[in-house]
């Protein structure tokens, strides 16, 4: 049985869409999702499927007993999908190649301390970018930095507002995000 561990800071529809994709495999176990925000709909969405599903303080994230409680869980992959917060260095370095982040653009443009979410597809929005697309990649100690794993593209040359560009890019992203964390779980990546 492999083991995952989920953050997230808000909506967490890629959380949702990676809890349904591995519902009926009985491989692959979500067995924590861990938000910074108490009120973040993806600690309901991860209750409602009977995860346990907690928030922490910024102060707690890099407390030894944070830690203690993630080795305690032993994932065998921490995802980030949509958390905003810069990940402690003690859990990077007590899970080595294990923790994975997904980026709403195509790093390394687009990236880095500030650019996250809506804010990224702004900034597309405004200079007028033929395309953008994901980027799935490891965590390492700098924002947006690690090794890449999975980049895909999409044009967005039809799109007007940044609205559309983020509901094109979540649709890329839950068609892909799932099938990178398969193909790691079992090593094929
Ligand atoms: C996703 O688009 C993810 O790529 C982005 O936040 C969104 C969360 O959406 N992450 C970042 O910007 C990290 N720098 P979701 O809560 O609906 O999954």
């Amino acid at each position: 049985m492999k083991k995952i561990v989920m953050f997230a800071s808000g909506n967490g529809s890629n959380v949702e869409n990676i809890i349904r994709y591995f519902k009926n495999n009985s491989n692959v176990s979500v067995v924590g999702i861990f938000s910074n925000n108490q009120h973040a709909k993806v600690l309901e969405r991860g209750k409602n499927h009977g995860i346990l599903s907690e928030s922490f303080t910024k102060t707690e994230l890099n407390n030894d007993l944070f830690l203690k409680k993630i080795e305690d869980l032993n994932p065998d992959l921490i995802i980030l999908a949509g958390f905003l917060l810069k990940f402690p260095d003690a859990i990077l370095n007590a899970f080595p190649n294990k923790v994975i982040n997904i980026h709403p653009a195509l790093l390394p443009k687009y990236g880095g301390k500030g650019m996250y979410g809506n804010h990224v597809h702004q900034a597309i929005l405004e200079n007028k970018e033929a395309e953008t697309g994901i980027t799935i990649h490891f965590v390492n100690e700098n924002y947006d930095e690690g090794e890449l794993i999975l980049q895909q593209k999409i044009s967005i040359k039809d799109c007007t507002t940044f609205e559309e560009i983020a509901a094109k890019v979540h649709e890329l992203e839950h068609e892909h995000f799932p099938a990178v964390i398969e193909k790691l779980l079992t090593h094929s990546i």
